[in-house]
């Protein structure tokens, strides 16, 4: 089994690392940077370009890249690049490969294997469309594991001893997450989590954009938002200004030929002090204040009840950052991580903690949440499709939880166990996981035995089913790998961008009115209910894929199995 690395794939910026000597290593680049901007374009030559190259060329050419694919992440929406459109998926699936080709070259070893961030808030979609990119990457996917408790886990690693109540304040690019974390034991638990996905760095440049721009028209009287070059520039100055102000008291914006006035160039040129830029995002600060209250709220602590505040994402080396958190909350922010790198070290532990990598005395153990609800299918009344449910989703795993079922039949001496994960009643629209025969039941009146079936979710997405017959005792079990079953069990791809096909006006009724069919919840015939929905699935592929042919043999099967049912 080859090395596991853990990857932070951000809006803004990825990283990724990897445990060598029981300690977290940053990955380096082709470009010699640990840092990778998280863009993906298209070249002249319709190549596709990653990472700094294609940061690059936004500038030039932003119809042909695409940035903050991440926000899409789990939508129906599709990012077009030139002629074509991508799904965020697709797209983020290249930034993954990217980073498998540049770490294997920089490991020297085939990188096959990943754990991947994702943000506290993420839903199930969302979480499962990240490891569906992973895959498209060629890297199974270990694990998924949220950006905050990664950030606590590689401050955790070095201070296991402490129990303690730690504050991720993350600050990156286009988003803000407050989470608040409790650590004893070398347990690790989430107690809360908020934020504001409409607050990040780039509101920062926003804000000197506007200042600068209002310097600029009382110096020349022109505006440069209505000249789309120079507004493409000054974002890109405001960044670097913002950036070195973090450092220094003051910068001098010169851009020498940002515009020009009848035929004349002009230039951009202004300095701006550290407290001019703190005056300008004060009220950006005071935005962070209620996801905090909200978090400390949620999770029923004092403010003098956190003992750290772990700083996380590029925007917090700006120091009113610090300063900000210090007046709201009077306590120092802790240096102890690295803003920048916290996130992917964390996934990284997460993978030496699966691979062993990371020894056991060291090793944080983690609670999570599970994402869906899981059970097995019962005979109940009339009709043998019910879910019994046995972990309901959101509790928190590690779990074990159990339930007695009854047998159904006179003289019964065996009984199917099938798994399903979902949040129907019925089973048959939920996702089948797997199944198994507990035999040589006592034969007896129905009802007169009893079976108990236990269900063990560990944070490895490992799920264990174990049924037992109270009376004897006999048990059988079977072990189900959560993390590989989020691919389709019929190994589809992501059809969801049909929409966007040349041909897809032509089809939508269909789809429409056999998508209306499924959604009922009980079919009379569920073998014709499953063809429906291959069928349905082909006619999507065809149309991603511009097959004209294959959709139309896929509608008239659509059209028989209709007249069928
Ligand atoms: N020294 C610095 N001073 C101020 N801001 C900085 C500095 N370095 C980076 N930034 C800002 O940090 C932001 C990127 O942060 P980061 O890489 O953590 O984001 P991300 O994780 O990709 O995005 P998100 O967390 O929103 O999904 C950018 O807005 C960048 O301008
Ligand atoms: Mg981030």
């Amino acid at each position: 089994m080859g090395t596991i690395i853990g990857i932070d794939l951000g809006t803004s910026t990825t990283e990724a690392a990897v445990i060598k000597d029981g300690k977290p290593v940053m990955v380096v680049n082709p470009d010699k940077e640990i840092i990778t901007p998280s863009a993906v374009g298209l070249d002249a030559d319709e190549n596709f370009v990653i990472g700094a190259r294609a940061k690059a060329q936004y500038l030039l050419s932003p119809e042909h890249t695409a940035v903050e694919i991440k926000r899409k992440m789990g939508t129906d929406d599709t990012i077009r690049l030139g002629k074509r459109a991508y799904t965020p998926i697709a797209l983020s699936a290249k930034l993954l490969e990217y980073v498998k080709t540049y770490a294997s070259e920089y490991l020297g070893e085939e990188i096959t294997r990943a754990v991947i961030s994702v943000p506290a808030y993420f839903d199930d979609i969302q979480r499962q469309a990240t490891v569906k990119a992973g895959m498209e990457a060629g890297l199974s996917v270990e694990r998924i594991i949220n950006e905050p408790t990664a950030a606590a886990l590689s401050y955790g690693l070095l201070h296991l001893e402490e129990e303690s109540h730690i504050l991720v304040y993350d600050l990156g690019g286009g988003t803000f997450d407050v989470t608040l974390l409790e650590m004893f034991d070398g347990v690790l638990e989430v107690k809360a989590s908020s934020g504001d996905n409409k607050l990040g760095g780039k509101d920062f440049d926003e804000k000197l954009v506007e200042w600068l721009n209002e310097q600029f028209m009382k110096q020349h009287g022109v505006d440069l938002r209505r000249d789309r070059y120079a507004m493409v520039k000054l974002k890109e100055e405001a960044e670097r200004c913002k950036i070195a102000l973090s450092t220094q008291d003051s910068f001098h914006v010169l851009v020498p030929m940002i515009t020009e006035k009848k035929g004349k160039p002009l230039a951009l040129d202004v300095t701006v002090t550290a407290a001019q830029f703190e005056s300008l995002v004060e009220e950006l600060l005071a935005r962070t204040h209620r996801p905090i209250d909200v978090v400390l709220a949620d999770s029923g602590i004092l403010p003098s009840e956190i003992d750290r505040i772990i700083l996380v994402g590029g925007s917090t080396r700006m120091p009113i950052v610090s300063k900000d958190i210090k007046n709201y909350l009077n306590i120092e922010p802790s240096k102890a991580v690295d803003p920048d790198f916290a996130v992917a070290e964390g996934a990284a532990i997460q993978a030496g903690i699966i691979q062993g990598s990371i020894r056991q005395e060291e090793s944080i153990l983690m609670t999570d949440v599970n994402p869906y609800t899981l059970g097995i299918r019962i005979m109940d009344g009339l009709t043998d499709e019910r879910m019994s449910v046995i972990i309901p989703r959101n509790v928190t795993i590690p779990t074990t939880r159990s339930q007695v079922y009854y047998t159904c039949m006179d003289y019964q001496t065996e009984a199917h166990i099938e798994i399903y994960q979902g949040e129907s009643e019925i089973v048959s629209s939920n996702h089948f996981l797997g199944e198994f025969i507990i035999g040589q039941i006592p034969a007896r009146k129905s009802g007169a035995e009893r079976i108990a079936v236990e269900f063990s979710y560990n944070i490895n997405g490992m799920l264990a089913v174990k049924a037992t017959v109270l009376s004897t005792g006999r048990d059988a079990s079977v072990e189900i790998d959560m993390m590989q079953e989020t691919e389709d069990s019929k190994g589809r791809i992501d059809v969801t961008g049909w929409k966007e096909s040349s041909y897809a006006k032509q089809f939508r009724t269909i789809i429409r009115r056999v998508e209306r069919v499924l959604k009922e919840p009980m079919t009379d015939d569920l073998f014709l209910r499953g063809e429906l929905d291959d069928a349905l699935y082909d006619l999507k592929e065809a149309l991603v894929n511009e097959d004209l042919e294959t959709a139309q043999e896929a509608e008239e099967d659509l059209l028989e199995l209709l007249e069928e049912l």
